[in-house]
């Protein structure tokens, strides 16, 4: 056990003093979970590797999962890549900061722990001011995969953070909610053309603006048995996002996804079971006296993805034995948000 300690950080003005604090604390071993524009991050300085061992300590993290490295710096991706291809560099100037991650074939300087031994590196610039100043003050990369415990939900609060990490990490910087709920797309760059492998707030039609041909990896759509899949990213084959309760995921055209999802509420009922309803605003009214929370808009998806990972950590409180779930059109942030859902189901019903 070790004393977390919190620290609250305004994001508009982050306190210099504090992040310095923090970031004395990731230059000399330790671990600082902080909170970057999609969800809370785990850090430690990606060139120890005893610090990053760590990392995969506390999270119960398999070592064959890679981390993503976070710079605060556009140049210091040439660092840690061995080569920058041109069309990386486009995407950078488009993309960076902010959601995007791009895998590149690492450099010498990057340890194997980092990479789970891959020849390859992810790399991220986060936009959030208080993830800025932290890697900035830090002075060196930060490794930092999402700061929850291996297989549950990303956390989108501080608080979520400290139910999976308290005791185990030295600090949590507590900088309020995050932007976008889901966690960064994250695109292979090292072959032509490059492939998405997990969707996220930066969209397929976003890239391909930039870069023309995106090829979207059969992993990122999560549609097929995970282990059925050619593990192209090592850590898309593990079940990842779920709560403790059974997921049912429903997917199809709207009215027949509630019409299917009562059937199945009805049925789980009737067996003694708890059953919670992550709806969207427009159907929440339709399934009567169940327990129901409304996760976002349907016109608005993006409140959809801000609202995720919460609601599921909501539904566990609530001691639920099964979430039913609707599923979105998985277009734009909808194919990320059908990818978290999908890879948290326990089933997947199509209706209609
Ligand atoms: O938004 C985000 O990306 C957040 C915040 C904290 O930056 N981080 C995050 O890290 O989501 P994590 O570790 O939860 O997810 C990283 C994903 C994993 O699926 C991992 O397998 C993949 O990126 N990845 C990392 N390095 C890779 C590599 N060299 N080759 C293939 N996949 C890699
Ligand atoms: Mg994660």
């Amino acid at each position: 056990m070790v004393a977390t300690l919190v620290l609250e950080i305004n994001p508009e003005s982050p306190d210099l003093e504090k992040i310095r604090f923090a970031a004395r604390v990731i230059r000399e071993g330790g671990l600082v979970a902080f909170p970057t524009e999609t969800v809370y991050g785990l850090g430690a300085n990606a060139l120890d590797e005893a610090a990053v061992q760590r990392i995969f300590q506390v999270k119960n993290r398999p070592m064959d999962n890679p981390l993503i490295v976070h710079i605060a710096d556009r140049d210091d991706v040439h660092l840690l890549a061995e080569t920058v291809p041109a069309q990386a560099e486009r995407l950078i100037e488009t993309f960076w900061p902010g959601p995007l991650t791009l895998l590149l074939p690492k450099s010498e300087l990057v340890p194997a722990v980092t990479t789970a031994g891959l020849a390859t590196v992810a790399v991220r610039m986060p936009s959030h001011p208080i993830a800025q100043s932290l890697i900035r003050e830090a002075d060196v990369p930060v490794a930092a995969p999402s700061a929850n415990l291996a297989g549950r939900p990303s956390p989108t609060s501080a608080r979520h953070v400290w139910e999976d990490l308290s005791g185990k990490i030295e600090i949590l910087i507590d900088g309020g909610e995050v932007g976008y709920g889901v966690e960064s797309t994250v695109l292979d760059v090292t072959s032509d053309p490059p492939v998405l492998l997990r969707p996220g707030p930066i969209t397929v039609t976003e890239l391909r603006r930039v870069l023309g041909r995106v090829e979207v990896h059969p992993i990122a759509r999560a549609e097929m048995p995970v282990e059925a899949a050619i593990a192209k990213a090592p850590g898309m084959k593990y079940r990842h996002y779920a709560p403790r309760a059974e997921l049912v995921l429903v997917e199809g055209p709207p009215q027949a996804v509630v019409a299917k999802i009562r059937e199945l509420a009805a049925g789980y009922d009737g067996e003694g079971k708890r059953v919670g309803i992550m709806a969207v605003a427009e159907t929440a009214a339709e399934y009567g006296l169940a327990l129901v929370k409304v996760v976002g808009e349907r016109r608005n998806p993006r409140t959809i993805a801000k609202g995720l990972f919460r609601t599921l950590r909501e539904f566990d409180a609530e001691n639920v034995n099964v979430i039913l779930a609707e599923g979105v059109e998985p277009t734009g942030i909808g194919l990320a948000i059908m990818n978290r859902l999908r890879k948290a189901a326990a089933n997947i019903v199509r209706a209609g």
